[in-house]
């Protein structure tokens, strides 16, 4: 499924129109080169899940920022993870046992990032386009059907 996002408002209500959607386990995968919206989704879902005003910052040097939400929710910036197995250490395998997982640079789990994360994943890669971005969507698990539920 491709959807075209024009501006970041537009990423922040992608973001927004997953949230309502995620439950325990499931994982959203954020690929996409620097600079394309990644952090603009993941602070649009995450907001949506907690108060408009949340501060969100991009985890980029603590790696993850945990919120108390409904379902919880684990942001995740894996840029400068030096290994995959360090997704452990920082608790992306006990996070997604409690509530769901949003993660930018997935690319750093390696050639396999399913062992490391449940069954149920949410694919989205972010591309230019014009002035704007594309967002590239599909699932694994539940989210092969449940794409049809993401109205935007
Ligand atoms: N659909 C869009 N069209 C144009 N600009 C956008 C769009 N979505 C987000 N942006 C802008 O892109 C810039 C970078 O956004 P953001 O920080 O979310 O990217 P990122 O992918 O998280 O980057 P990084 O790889 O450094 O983590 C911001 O200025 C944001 O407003
Ligand atoms: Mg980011």
């Amino acid at each position: 499924m491709k959807i075209a996002l024009p501006d970041a408002e537009a990423t922040t209500l992608l973001g927004q129109a997953i949230a309502p959607l995620l439950a325990p386990g499931d994982s959203l995968l954020l690929y996409g080169p620097l600079g394309m919206g990644k952090s603009t989704l993941a602070r649009g879902l995450i907001r949506a899940l907690t108060t408009p005003d949340e501060d969100v910052p991009s985890p980029t040097f603590t790696l993850v920022q945990f919120y108390e939400s409904d379902p919880p929710v684990a942001h995740f910036d894996l840029y400068r993870l030096t290994r995959p197995e360090e997704a452990f250490e920082i608790g992306l395998d006990d996070a997604l046992d409690e509530g769901c997982a949003v993660i930018e640079w997935p690319e750093r789990l390696g050639d396999d990032p399913g062992r490391f994360l449940g069954a149920d994943q949410l694919i989205i890669e972010i591309s230019e386009q014009g002035d704007g971005r594309l967002a590239t969507v599909s699932g694994v698990g539940r989210w092969e059907t449940g794409l049809k539920e993401l109205h935007v």
